[in-house]
């Protein structure tokens, strides 16, 4: 199964895209995770790419796409992916479109997530996530056993440098003009679904799965 969870920021796509991988055992595959490691490493692609993110702005498309391309070949994608934050832009959804043409693998779905922007706001106002193995939290919605502590690994739960109020607002607006386009791409190929985000983290997943035909 090939998947887009296609969104806003605070959408919900990290949340949904985990519990999917944990159902169908094929991996999720975030393109801001992939460069959040890539800072927190320090390695060159880290350095160039850490000013624009901590702005609100896209890293450019070339080097996602590079990402992306190297990403898919992995045999752990072999029998499929959730793609969370990718494609963002028009030149994205069309290099990915030709991969997966050459590759003859074509995409299952594209889900889209809505949900109201002051809701977004409060959601990534909240966040916390796992330094070390990546879970997310919610101060308020979905907050861990013991306070900063991830209830999977133990690590310490840390608030990303772009969950600013000013940033997330910046995000938002990247995201009205540059990925909200993509909606009407996806429709105009047959695979778009639209999916209710709001509401219960599980009846969100199970409105997922029903979509997805993976009940059960
Ligand atoms: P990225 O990491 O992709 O961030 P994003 O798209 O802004 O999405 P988020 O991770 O903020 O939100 P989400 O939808 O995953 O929500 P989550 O599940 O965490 O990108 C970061 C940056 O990297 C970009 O700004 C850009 O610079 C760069 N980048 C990445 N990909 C790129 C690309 N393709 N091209 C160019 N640049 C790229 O949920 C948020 C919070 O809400 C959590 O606390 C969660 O617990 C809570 N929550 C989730 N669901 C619910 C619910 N139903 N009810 C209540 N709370 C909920």
């Amino acid at each position: 199964m090939r998947v887009i969870l296609l969104g806003p920021p605070g959408a919900g796509k990290g949340t949904q895209a985990q519990r999917l991988t944990q159902k169908l055992g094929i991996p999720q595959v975030s393109t801001g995770d992939i460069l959040r490691a890539a800072v927190a490493a320090g390695t060159p692609l880290g350095r160039e790419a850490k000013a624009t993110m901590d702005q609100g702005a896209l890293v450019p498309d070339s080097v996602v796409i590079g990402i992306i391309r190297e990403r898919l070949a992995a045999p752990d994608c072999a029998r499929g992916y959730i793609l969370d934050g990718f494609p963002r832009t028009a030149a994205q959804a069309e290099a990915l479109g030709e991969m997966l043409q050459a590759l003859g693998t074509p995409l299952t779905a594209v889900l889209s997530l809505t949900v109201d922007p002051e809701e977004l706001v409060r959601r990534l106002g909240g966040r916390r996530t796992c330094g070390s193995c990546g879970a997310a939290y919610h101060l308020e919605t979905a907050p861990p056993r013991r306070a900063g502590l991830c209830d999977r690994c133990g690590g310490g739960l840390l608030q990303r440098d772009d969950d600013r109020e000013e940033t997330i607002r910046k995000r938002l607006a990247v995201y009205r003009e540059q990925t909200a386009p993509l909606v009407a791409y996806y429709r105009g190929r047959g695979l778009l679904r639209e999916v209710d985000g709001r509401g219960d983290i599980d009846a969100i997943f199970t409105r997922i799965c029903r979509l997805l035909g993976a009940e059960g």
